[in-house]
């Protein structure tokens, strides 16, 4: 299958006071149609900032720069002008949010803001758009469609916001939906029901997915393939079955521990201890060694590689208890206790 995106040592650096550092480090992976690549990890782990480099929406142009490759039909992204990026954007390759009040205009009713998009991108009007509006309306599980358009954000819920942010979204049929915890400001019933919905959709059109959260379920759920991301790099990739049965990196390990559904189980969080550390103070080695349990001497210093564990397909780790020495073959055999 040719992939619908490919993605090479994406680097995006935010300049502070001088000083560039990547909040992006060497991201690369490939999505492909009809499959879905989820992209784990705790808060401030730059999953947001990989989503908006690809989607070329960082916040200041002049303090975040992109370097690397974002492959969409042989073209790199990055190179495009921001009008060529403008026709992609929303039309083959959509976002949605975490919080979709923020991304709804208060001031408009939903039925204008899908209007304003079949009209740039689909070039539909009057009574053609409006159908068009309400078949995507309809399409999403919102009932009696022709009210709901004339409908303000602030007058729906939750959930039937993201409801109506997955419409636009796919108005134009995108290759590519990028889905940035789309779940998370929304309470468990209703987080079933939206993801149920991306996952109907999604194999309806054969488009690619990247989903971005915070939770191993929502992963094993949705998920073909995942990356692991700690503090900007990607630490652990692999196909979702492979990393649920033979996880590698200790950060993986721990994420998994730390899942909701094992803490009822063991009537406890076995989380991570300590925090995700900020941008401007990574840990020099390996930046998870602060917070490893199996950290060696060589970790605090050393540079660490993606170790490949299979060849076909594909699992990468990037930790040292990988690189075939004895010290850490033997320390490795304590990450299966
Ligand atoms: N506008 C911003 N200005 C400066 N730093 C930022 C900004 N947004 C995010 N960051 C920093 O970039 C890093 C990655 O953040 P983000 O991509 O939002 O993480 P995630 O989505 O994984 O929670 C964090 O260290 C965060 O503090
Ligand atoms: S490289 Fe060392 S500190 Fe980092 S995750 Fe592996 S064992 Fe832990
Ligand atoms: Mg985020």
């Amino acid at each position: 299958m040719e992939p619908v995106l490919v993605v090479k040592d994406l680097v995006t650096k935010l300049t502070i006071h001088e000083h560039a550092y990547n909040v992006v480090d060497h991201l690369s992976f490939e999505l492909l149609p009809g499959k879905t690549l989820a992209i784990v990890g705790e808060s401030g782990c730059g999953k947001t900032m990989a989503a908006l480099s690809l989607m070329r929406i960082l916040p200041d142009p002049s303090l975040f720069q992109s370097f690397g490759e974002v492959l969409y039909k042989d073209q790199n992204l990055l190179d495009l002008s921001e009008k060529e990026m403008r026709k992609l954007r929303g039309s083959r390759i959509a976002m949605i949010f975490q919080d979709p009040t923020s991304s709804l205009n208060p001031v408009y009713t939903v039925g204008q803001q899908l209007l304003e998009v079949v009209e740039f991108h689909l070039n539909l009007f009057g009574a053609e758009a409006h159908r068009r509006v309400l078949q995507a309306l309809e399409e999403v599980g919102i009932v009696d469609p022709a009210l709901r358009m004339h409908d303000y954000p602030h007058q729906l819920s939750g959930g039937m916001k993201q409801r109506v942010m997955i419409a636009m979204a796919l108005l134009c049929e995108p290759d590519i939906l990028i889905a940035d915890e789309p779940t998370t400001a929304l309470d468990v019933t209703i987080q079933a029901q939206i993801l149920e919905l991306m996952r109907t959709l999604q194999k309806q059109r054969g488009m690619a997915l990247l989903l971005i959260t915070h939770d191993m379920g929502i992963v094993a759920e949705m998920a073909d393939d995942v990356i692991v991301m700690y503090a900007s790099q990607m630490v652990e990739k692999g196909e979702v079955t492979q990393i649920f049965d033979h996880m590698k990196h200790p950060y993986t390990i721990g994420l998994f521990q730390s899942r909701p559904s094992l803490t009822t189980v063991r009537g406890q969080l076995k989380a991570i201890k300590g925090s995700v550390p900020p941008l401007t103070h990574y840990p020099t080695g390996c930046r998870f060694h602060p917070r490893c349990p199996f950290v060696m001497p060589k970790c605090k210093h050393a540079d660490v590689p993606n170790f490949q564990i299979e060849l076909i397909p594909e699992h990468t780790c990037k930790c040292l208890l990988y690189d075939g020495t004895l010290e850490s073959t033997e320390k490795k055999l304590e990450t299966k206790k």
